[in-house]
């Protein structure tokens, strides 16, 4: 029996992350190449022609899933049943803005689109949020959204992840595939915490293959945390369809499953780790049935507590910025 369609919210759909993103979703890569998917694009008034113009490209790829589109400036029609949402529209850091600059230009925002969600979205809505600050925009749409479960509000830090896989694979000369249990904790933001120390390469410690902790230390993190500024350098524009691909990844994980592997997420915090309950925060986590669970019990070390403190602070202080607005 054919498949009901699932309907896959898209925020931003003129932009340039959502031009990677869309041709995907509709080509089977978010839900797998059974599922039948209606696209339900919202961007700004001004921006809904280009978005018309997105749309007849997408026709012209005849995709077989896709079942439907939906193109509007309402945040409630475009989240109308949305099984799936992904936050993307926002404005994007330019070359020489800091990251907490975003923060009050896009916090308004996510708290009315977190407002539609609680009023139009299925009650088991998966929401992604991509557009910056991805962490504490995911907190304002959840703290908006007071009638849907908080554990469905989640923040990308897939992309951190997917970076530092392939700094260790280049470093340690092994392939991205053989690499398992890698954890990102906090912020996605240069002060996020790649952590290695439980990575293996087919079943054996990278960190001991590595065994360099002043590369970690001076050329890892800060490769890591700062690449988003590197490409915004080098592009003149900040990463899109590498943040794509990650999105792309984290629902599908989410969603499908993750066979018992490690992926990091931002999910609202249930106060393990000593982080506050609620707080967005970027955890290892395994995905089963539609359901992510958070990698508990792991030990933090000397260096490991002073960099989930950093990224801690950080999100704290974004909250704190944000609390007169939540109101
Ligand atoms: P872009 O400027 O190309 O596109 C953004 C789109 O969002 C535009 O079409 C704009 O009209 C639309 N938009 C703005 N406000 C909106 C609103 N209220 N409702 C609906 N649409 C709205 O930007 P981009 O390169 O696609 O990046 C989007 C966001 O993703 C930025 O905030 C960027 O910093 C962020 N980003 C996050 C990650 C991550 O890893 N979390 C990675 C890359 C980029
Ligand atoms: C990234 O990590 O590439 C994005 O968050 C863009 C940015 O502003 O760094």
């Amino acid at each position: 029996m054919a498949k009901t369609p699932v309907r896959v919210a898209v925020t931003g759909a003129a932009g340039q992350i959502a031009y990677s993103l869309l041709f995907r979703i509709a080509n089977g890569d978010l839900l797998g190449k059974d599922t039948p998917v209606i696209l339900q694009l919202l961007d700004l008034p001004q921006a809904l022609n280009a978005v018309n113009g997105v749309v007849m490209e997408i026709d012209d790829c005849a995709f077989p899933l896709l079942a439907g589109v939906v193109i509007t400036d309402d945040p409630e029609v475009a989240f109308k049943d949305a099984d799936i949402a992904i936050l993307v529209g926002a404005r994007p850091r330019s070359k020489g803005m800091e990251r907490a600059d975003l923060l009050a230009a896009n916090a308004a925002i996510f708290k009315v689109q977190g407002a539609a969600l609680n009023k139009a979205a299925s009650r088991d809505v998966k929401v992604l949020v991509v557009g910056n600050p991805a962490n504490t925009n995911a907190y304002i749409a959840m703290k908006s959204a007071p009638d849907l479960p908080a554990k469905n509000f989640t923040a990308m830090l897939r992309l951190d992840h997917n970076r530092a896989l392939s700094q260790l694979a280049a470093k340690a000369g092994v392939a991205v595939s053989s690499l398992e249990k890698l954890a990102v904790w906090g912020n996605h933001s240069p002060t996020m915490y790649a952590d290695y120390r439980a990575t293996t390469a087919n079943g054996e410690s990278i960190k001991a293959k590595i065994n360099d902790e002043a590369w970690n230390r001076d050329t890892f993190l800060p490769t890591v945390g700062k690449r988003g500024a590197a490409i915004i350098e080098a592009r003149g524009l900040s990463s899109a369809a590498s943040a794509a691909n990650a999105a792309i990844d984290h629902v599908r994980d989410w969603v499908l499953g993750t066979n018992g592997g490690w992926v990091s997420m931002g999910v609202p915090s249930d106060g393990s780790y000593g982080v506050p309950e609620g707080i967005i925060f970027g955890v290892p986590a395994t995905c089963e049935n539609g359901e992510y669970t958070v990698v508990k019990g792991i030990e933090l070390d000397e260096f490991s507590k002073e960099r989930f403190k950093i990224t801690l602070d950080e999100l704290l202080s974004e909250a704190e910025g944000v609390a007169d607005l939540l109101k």
